[in-house]
């Protein structure tokens, strides 16, 4: 049977409800293969399966919410047994880029506040080395040229180099995340020590957060045309 790409997202999302059971508190991802996770979840909610989701950006709670989701917010409910997001490219050792849907920030927080962090995603995200997709790197709107010129900077002392593109949105000016901040899309080519970067992107005044997720994942249902892998980190 032919699958086209929304196919196996929806295959992964549907694998991925194994890691949901009553009762648990959810982290709910943002992005096309989460919006999938977030249909599957609605009809086994809609069936009697009683969860709370904390979601990662505005749009998944209007998604998760109008489909019938109870939803909290960190803040009612800090500790979460489980998040599932989608992602941009995964790496060796489930190292993860995300934000191309520009909820990084969220999804990071959100992921880091559960006890499980469950990737979801068709077999096109799967890499040999992450650096394919550019890199979404937040930063604060206040000196985003200075902030540009370190990050540039940073980066060339780990041999990387290539050039960041401010991320613009649908009215033709910079996009603004949920938090109020600006994407830089870093185009730095192959991303051979994923940790590295993300400690030296972190010590950057005006760097916010960054789209490298690593030692984070547990697990990730990647669908196939042929089936769904589970890779473990
Ligand atoms: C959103 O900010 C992202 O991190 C998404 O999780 C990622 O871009 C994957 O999106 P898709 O599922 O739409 O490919």
């Amino acid at each position: 049977m032919a699958h086209d790409s929304e196919d196996l997202k929806r295959l992964a999302a549907i694998a991925a409800l194994d890691e949901v059971k009553p009762g648990m508190k959810l982290g709910i991802g943002t992005g096309s293969t989460a919006n999938a996770f977030i249909h599957a979840l609605a009809e086994r909610v809609a069936a009697g399966l009683e969860i709370i989701g904390v979601p990662t950006s505005e749009r998944t709670a209007a998604l998760a919410g109008s489909l019938g989701i109870r939803l909290s917010t960190l803040e009612e409910t800090p500790e979460l047994d489980v998040a599932i997001d989608g992602a941009d490219e995964i790496g060796p050792g489930l190292a993860l880029i995300k934000g191309g849907g520009g909820a990084l920030l969220r999804e990071k927080i959100v992921a880091s506040a559960a006890k499980r962090f469950v990737v979801i995603a068709d077999a096109s995200k799967v890499v040999e080395t992450l650096g394919r997709f550019p890199l979404p790197i937040e930063v604060v709107p206040f000196g985003l040229g200075a902030t540009t010129r370190a990050i540039e900077t940073a980066a060339r002392a780990l041999s990387l180099d290539g050039p960041l593109a401010l991320r613009k949105g649908a009215d033709g000016g910079p996009y603004v995340t949920d938090g109020g901040h600006f994407i830089l899309d870093a185009s730095f080519g192959r991303i051979s020590d994923p940790e590295r970067l993300s400690e030296v992107l972190h010590t950057i005044p005006g760097v916010v957060e960054h789209g490298l997720f690593v030692r984070m994942a547990a697990i990730a249902y990647v669908a196939r045309p042929e089936g769904t892998e589970i890779i473990r980190a």
